[in-house]
């Protein structure tokens, strides 16, 4: 008899699944013990197991749960969390449920094609700037999957989908799902599986104007292998209109897995050199080259790896436009791979650092060290040194801006 009810917070709640897996798959409890069923009501998610062991499930097996969790299937979450319990406990998955499993993500990939392709035939009648509202009544797809696409595909005007027993909303700032008879609830797009089908080549990212919604789009963004492995995307944080946009390289372990830029130690010695150059960092604009934490697993640990060209490459659109968006007067390239990436060359720091530099836009670029160089010195004496170089450059950019940095 099945004696742990987990709850799901809607149709499509990837992560209260993953969440739930994490605890119960660690705990090898059998898939017959567990019963899935989804909230009527908005749920709170169920607090990780701290007792559980911890395991690594492949992305192929990752990456056909979060299908699994598209299908319509009434058993799909069962079917998902069968398929990592198989894979932690070494056993084979039964041939019917393997056989279910292949048909089903066979439909979610025929369904989600279908669903895209009548999606862009709508819009191509649709006058862009008139409310849109569609229905759809039968699908053996949850299709929540998709908002995201949607909204892609909408340059993030609102939209609304109407289904038999719940709609589900995009209001221009935020996902909102009403079940029927129901108060609208809010919908976190990272609750969602990522889709079926990638998204991102159908979107033009220079046509999106608020930053908000850049970030959004970047939350979704499958274009290159490290966004299946980094926990999440970590997007620019600031004022929007930040004078001042300082770029680093990628998120560290920390950034990766609080989804902040310079939040661990490089950010703290990056804080303290902030204040001592009187730079407030809540009116500056910081991010990062690549968005997503490049990194080797050990037994132990997640060690960084350099970002290189593929994924630079990847995440330029991202860092254009939150650029576009800020129009920075100043730009601080901290290191040589935001240096290399912006000013679109190769770049040697002990060159060109300490220097302003025209960037391509009429704005300033100063190049410096990236404040993990500084926390990489051996000898104290070099540390105590280069740190107040690093000072000294952050002062000089800030001098470009006159008295008071806003
Ligand atoms: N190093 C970076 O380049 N960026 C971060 O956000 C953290 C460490």
């Amino acid at each position: 008899m099945p004696n742990i009810t987990v709850t799901l917070a809607h149709a499509a709640d990837f992560a209260g699944w993953r969440l739930a897996t994490r605890s119960l798959a660690g705990r090898h409890a059998p898939p017959a013990d567990i019963t899935w069923r989804i909230a009527t009501e908005s749920a709170a998610l169920p607090a990780p197991d701290p007792a559980a062991a911890r395991f690594t499930v492949s992305r192929a097996v990752m990456e056909l749960a979060a299908t699994m969790v598209q299908s319509a299937l009434p058993d799909r979450f069962a079917l998902a969390y069968m398929l990592v319990y198989d894979h932690v406990m070494d056993m084979p998955t039964g041939q019917d449920v393997a056989d279910r499993m292949a048909a089903a993500k066979e439909d979610v990939i025929a369904q989600t094609r279908h669903l895209r392709d009548e999606i862009r035939e709508a819009l191509s009648h649709h006058d862009a700037t008139a409310p849109c509202q569609g229905r759809v009544d039968t699908l053996s797809l949850v299709p929540e999957s998709n908002a995201r696409f949607l909204t892609l595909q909408r340059s993030f005007a609102p939209w609304q989908l109407d289904m038999p027993d719940r709609t589900l909303r995009w209001t221009g700032h935020e996902m909102l799902r009403e079940p029927l008879g129901q108060a609208p609830q809010t919908l976190d797009p990272t609750s969602l599986p990522p889709p079926a089908m990638p998204m991102v080549p159908d979107l033009d990212i220079d046509r999106i104007t608020s930053l908000r919604a850049v970030a959004l789009a970047a939350k979704t963004c499958l274009i290159c292998p490290m966004a299946a492995h980094a926990t999440q995307t970590v997007f620019g944080e600031g004022r929007e209109t930040a004078r001042m946009m300082f770029v680093g390289e990628q998120p560290g372990d920390i950034e990766d897995r609080a989804g902040r830029p310079f939040v661990g130690p490089a950010g703290q010695l990056f804080d303290r050199a902030l204040q001592e150059a009187g730079i407030g960092r809540d009116d500056t604009y910081v991010t990062n080259t690549v968005k997503h934490f490049k990194f080797r697993r050990t037994p132990t640990r997640r060690i960084h790896e350099k970002a290189g060209p593929a994924e630079i490459a990847a995440c330029a659109p991202w860092l254009a436009a939150e650029r576009r968006i800020i129009r920075p007067a100043v730009v601080v390239m901290l290191g040589v791979t935001a240096a290399s990436a912006l000013l679109g060359r190769s770049v040697t720091i002990s060159r060109e650092r300490s220097r302003i530099i025209t960037m391509e836009d009429g704005s300033d670029g100063l190049v410096t060290v990236h404040p993990s160089y500084l926390l990489r010195l051996p000898d104290e004496a070099a540390r105590a040194r280069e740190y107040d170089r690093f000072v000294n450059d952050l002062r000089l950019a800030a001098g470009r801006l006159g008295p008071v940095v806003t």
